[in-house]
């Protein structure tokens, strides 16, 4: 047991107490962080008169010399320290001797943990967005190829209206554009340093916090000591952002499920990103897709988790929050790993053009342009509805398309019907003359896939 603290006990720490109480078997991940942030605070204590600049050398030179030796395998961060913040402490003393003690002037580990924690969410937040843009590349990519790929859009999963491909993903990349500004909002509203907060309370050493915040990037410091200590919000708005885009990705990994289905068959997912069964020869599997959609859960749950933990919490700092920490790390590491395995079956799933096309002929797409005709022919709206309804009902006891009918057929149903009708329910005329902005015709789906190439030229990373 390596503490920073004991000068005020008596007695030892129960060794259950003490493994309760520990963070390090988790925050170690906070190494790189932890070891920058002392740097700049000594930069700062130097630079304000506070030690020296001799003093200031050997904890730079003792810091960077831990980092090496911890990326090189040299050392290793064991269990015998409460937290990475003891472990660094007590190894740069180890190594420099008494100028290593004065390190932790000004500091307490509220707000350098505070600072950690932060820094370690920024570059979460910049890791995740880069995942989300290659995303929307590739979405953009399909987009691009997919302008005239018939396909039936559902509500209800019953046939609807005729899409195209490239309209139904371009849901899916409006729904991800609004998560990489999202992530981009929240790095703007994070991105401020709580180093120098203090335990709570700020310090009476004159620090330069301007300072220390320029150092490490940082738009400048927080400002309340108390909040700064004990404000977790910006990883709550990460882990909502992250759940958003699980969110997103279940939506469409079902999707994927059901289009890769046996009774769909509108895509084949490729080998390499599917799996067999131990004991059916025949079987592939959307497993990664399902998985995806089932991790969704634990990245929700990490959310629920920080909320909970916080709703209670007085100020400023209690230890209550050393729990932000393990849930977050995991939800982390699984919404970018989702978003690359998502990326990476996207990009090699085979679409079968042939089988979209003909189950958008299918299933009465053109029920609405075929009522839609008859309005032009002056109809009234409401009497066509009616009219085209039978059709369908006359059509399913034939088991065939409102296409397949002869004209003298519609006519017997409805003497507007002209030779013409052919043309106007055909997909392909149902698809084109859909111009609104939106909507699938490949003159607005052009325009959609131009704005989306600016979008992706405006942010790229
Ligand atoms: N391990 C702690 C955490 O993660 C560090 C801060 C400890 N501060 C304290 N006063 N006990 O929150």
């Amino acid at each position: 047991m390596a503490q920073l603290w004991g000068g005020r006990f008596t007695k030892e720490t129960d060794k259950l107490v003490y493994a309760f109480n520990a963070s390090i078997s988790f925050d170690k991940k906070l190494y790189k962080q932890d070891i920058r942030g002392s740097k700049a605070h000594a930069r700062m204590l130097a630079r304000q008169g506070i030690i020296t600049g001799q003093e200031e050398a050997l904890i730079q030179n003792g810091l960077d010399s831990i980092l090496e030796d911890i990326e090189e395998g040299r050392i290793e961060i064991t269990e015998e320290y409460e937290d990475i913040h003891s472990f660094v402490e007590a190894n740069l003393i180890d190594r420099i001797g008494d100028p290593g003690k004065k390190l932790h002037t000004g500091r307490s580990r509220n707000d350098q943990v505070a600072l950690d924690m932060r820094l370690y969410t920024r570059d979460e937040i910049l890791e995740t967005r880069g995942l989300v843009y290659d995303l929307l590349s590739t979405l953009h990519g399909l987009m691009e190829d997919h302008i005239n790929t018939c396909m039936p859009g559902f509500t209800h999963l019953q046939k609807a209206q005729p899409i195209t491909l490239a309209h139904h993903l371009g849901a899916y990349f409006e729904m991800f554009k609004r998560d990489l500004l999202r992530l981009d909002d929240i790095y703007d509203r994070m991105n401020y340093c709580p180093l120098g907060a203090g335990a709570l309370a700020g310090t009476t050493y004159p620090l330069d916090r301007e300072f220390t915040a320029t150092q490490l990037g940082f738009t400048g410091p927080t400002l309340n000591s108390m909040d700064s200590v004990s404000d977790r919000d910006y990883l709550i708005e990460y882990l909502a952002a992250a759940s958003t885009i699980m969110m997103h990705l279940s939506r469409f990994c079902e999707e994927i499920i059901i289009w890769n289905s046996n009774e769909y068959r509108y895509i084949e997912i490729d080998d390499s990103y599917s799996t067999g069964s131990s004991i059916m020869p025949q079987k592939k599997n959307p497993d990664i897709a399902e998985l995806i959609r089932g991790k969704t859960g634990r990245v929700y749950g990490a959310l629920m988790s920080l909320l909970t933990t916080m709703k209670g919490i007085p100020l400023a700092y209690n230890k209550d929050m050393q729990e932000d920490k393990e849930e977050a790390f995991d939800a982390m590491d699984t919404v970018k790993g989702c978003i690359r395995l998502f990326d990476g079956m996207i990009g090699t799933v085979k679409f079968n053009k042939d089988i979209m096309a003909a189950s958008a002929v299918k299933g009465f797409t053109n029920a609405t342009d075929a009522a839609d005709y008859l309005v032009l022919k002056g109809v009234p709206f409401r009497d066509a509805h009616g009219i085209i309804g039978r059709l369908v009902l006359y059509c399913i006891d034939k088991d065939c398309s409102i296409d397949d009918l002869s004209i003298d057929e519609l006519k017997g149903i409805c003497d507007k019907f002209d030779e013409d009708v052919y043309d106007a329910i055909s997909l392909k005329t149902c698809v084109e003359k859909r111009l609104t902005i939106g909507a699938p015709g490949s003159g607005a789906m052009k325009d959609e896939i131009a704005r989306g190439r600016d979008f992706l030229e405006q942010k790229r990373k």
